[in-house]
């Protein structure tokens, strides 16, 4: 282990996070009624420029007086390139800031970008008399960001999760790309010839680098990351597999742009029955292994050690989040 230990921001359910257009209040208490751990009322790009001071006030109002129960609850503040974006810090915070978990930041692409952020809500925290801190949540999803991704990680200690963004992000790098989050046949590779001269293909995931190395830079710094939107929701099959694949990877949930993509996102993220066991039985292996002075030791024909306890002892740790939510 290195000297330089990697505080673990707040611990949060994130394995759903729901987009909620701050302009459709209609749709509030039906997202707080959801089984979603996260909700995000947007102000930025879900909202048409007219109606960006109305739904700043719809997400105020809502802030204030829907019960959002044991969800995490965010506000999308608008880009730092837009002129919204003071007013929604300045309003939402100070008139709701209390009631507010985190807010997301989108196409972050520098750490002073957080930096603003942070000096906005820190003196009207300080002048409202707030009693917790918000937490930002930040999405990579452009070029810059990316490249930036590890200062934007360590920009403050408010950050708690970093989020893919594919749809922005292709429309940054100028990806070609068919639906959001999807997938693309063109990032495939055609294999030699077999035996009979038949050639196949197997399909890439492209989004594969910039997935992982926003995991790198989240966990390195203590984040949550997350993976963002899968457009298509009528395609459950194609939302499961890319949720699999960011789990594959480490991300610790993934967004729903519609309700029906909230169970499965929760399914995805939620240790098995069968991976939980299995997870007590390595501690108690190790354990055992420990009390004979052994670091490494077999399980079921296969070598375990340390580091498969730390794994073990992260889904047990996450199961009794679920079950704590499940009680809430
Ligand atoms: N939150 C809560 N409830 C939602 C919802 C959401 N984001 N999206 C849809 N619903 C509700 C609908 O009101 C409807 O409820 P009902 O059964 O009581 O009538 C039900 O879920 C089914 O919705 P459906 O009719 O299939 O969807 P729609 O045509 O109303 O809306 C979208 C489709 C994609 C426009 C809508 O889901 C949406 O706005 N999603 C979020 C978009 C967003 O925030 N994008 C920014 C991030 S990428
Ligand atoms: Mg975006």
């Amino acid at each position: 282990m290195s000297f330089r230990v990697v505080e673990q921001a707040v611990p949060r359910l994130n394995r759903s996070e729901l987009a909620v257009p701050g302009s459709r209040p209609e749709l509030f208490e039906k997202a707080a009624a959801s089984a979603a751990d996260v909700i995000f009322l947007d102000l930025e790009d879900s909202v048409a420029p007219d109606d960006k001071a109305t739904a700043r006030n719809n997400v105020i109002g809502a802030l204030k007086e829907i019960d959002w129960g044991a969800k995490t609850i965010s506000v999308r503040i608008n880009g730092l390139d837009t002129h919204y974006m003071y007013r929604d810090v300045i309003e939402v915070v100070e008139q709701a800031g209390d009631k507010l978990d985190l807010i997301m930041i989108p196409k972050a692409g520098n750490a002073s970008d957080i930096y603003t952020v942070d000096v906005l809500v820190s003196q009207i925290e300080a002048a409202k008399g707030f009693g917790r801190r918000i937490g930002f949540e930040i999405l990579i999803e452009t070029a810059l960001g990316m490249k930036n991704v590890n200062d934007i990680a360590g920009a403050s200690p408010r950050n708690e999760c970093l989020h893919f963004g594919a749809a922005d992000y292709a429309a940054s790098t100028k990806a070609r790309t068919t639906t959001m989050g999807g997938v693309n046949a063109d990032y495939s590779v055609l294999a030699d010839a077999d035996e009979d001269g038949a050639r196949t293909v197997h399909w890439g995931d492209m989004w594969h680098y910039a997935l992982s190395r926003l995991v790198v830079a989240a966990r390195a710094h203590g984040l949550r990351p997350v993976d963002g939107p899968f457009g298509d929701y009528s395609d459950a099959d194609g939302l499961r597999a890319a949720a699999k694949r960011a789990a594959a990877l480490g991300c610790e949930g993934k967004w729903a742009i519609h309700p029906s993509q909230i169970a499965i996102a929760n399914e995805v993220f939620t240790p098995t029955d069968e991976e939980l066991a299995n997870a007590k039985r390595i501690m108690e292996a190790m354990a055992e292994a420990g009390r004979e002075g052994k670091g490494a030791v077999a399980l079921d024909g296969r070598m375990i050690d340390v580091a498969s306890i730390k794994q073990a002892e992260v889904m047990v740790r996450k199961a009794e989040l679920i079950a704590a939510r499940g009680k809430a």
